[in-house]
């Protein structure tokens, strides 16, 4: 069995299609849901799915309080799914190459700082691009720039509104994000 942290700081609904995806599996056990907020709605949905749940202040987790978690619970795989607080570096180096975030666009474009939930979509209406997407991508100690393993794209119409291209780019997340932590694992 490998075991795989989701570290979330909000709704969390890439972590439920996590959890629903991998409920019956023989090789993948989602053992731990982490999240920075104790009222963070994520940890509603991991008690649906009777997956234990930790939290944490971004104090702790600057003084490694989550990486000793993450070492007691022998998590292999480490997935980011709305995870907002930066992640100390010795946490990114405890877990190289199995560290896996989702960004809601088409990296390179649109990461960096500043660059998360509805500033994404707002940036790409305001760019007047005419796609967009998801991508899918290994964490190393330079924010977004981890190697890319999976990008799925949708349009962008004029019609669009930044909350329409979130719902686009929620649906391609939900459909693919736990088949390619599948394939990874
Ligand atoms: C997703 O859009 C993801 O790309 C981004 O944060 C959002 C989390 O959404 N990193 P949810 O909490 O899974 O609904």
């Amino acid at each position: 069995m490998k075991r795989i942290a989701i570290l979330a700081s909000g709704s969390g609904s890439n972590a439920e299609k996590i959890m629903e995806y991998f409920q019956d599996s023989t090789k993948v056990e989602i053992a731990l849901v982490a999240s920075n907020k104790a009222d963070a709605f994520v940890l509603s949905r991991a008690k649906k799915f009777e997956v234990p749940t930790f939290t944490f202040s971004k104090k702790e987790l600057e003084e490694g309080i989550l990486l000793e978690k993450l070492q007691t619970e022998k998590i292999d795989w480490v997935i980011l799914a709305g995870f907002l607080l930066k992640i100390p570096v010795d946490l990114i180096r405890a877990f190289p190459e199995h560290m896996v975030n989702i960004h809601p666009a088409l990296l390179p474009n649109y990461g960096g700082k500043g660059m998360y939930g509805s500033h994404v979509h707002e940036a790409v209406k305001a760019a007047g691009d005419t796609e967009t997407g998801i991508t899918i991508h290994l964490v190393n100690e330079h924010y977004d720039e981890g190697k890319i393993i999976f990008q799925a794209a949708t349009t962008v119409s004029t019609d669009d509104t930044p909350e329409t291209i979130a719902a686009k780019v929620h649906a391609l997340e939900h459909r693919y994000f736990p088949e390619v932590i599948g394939s990874l694992v």
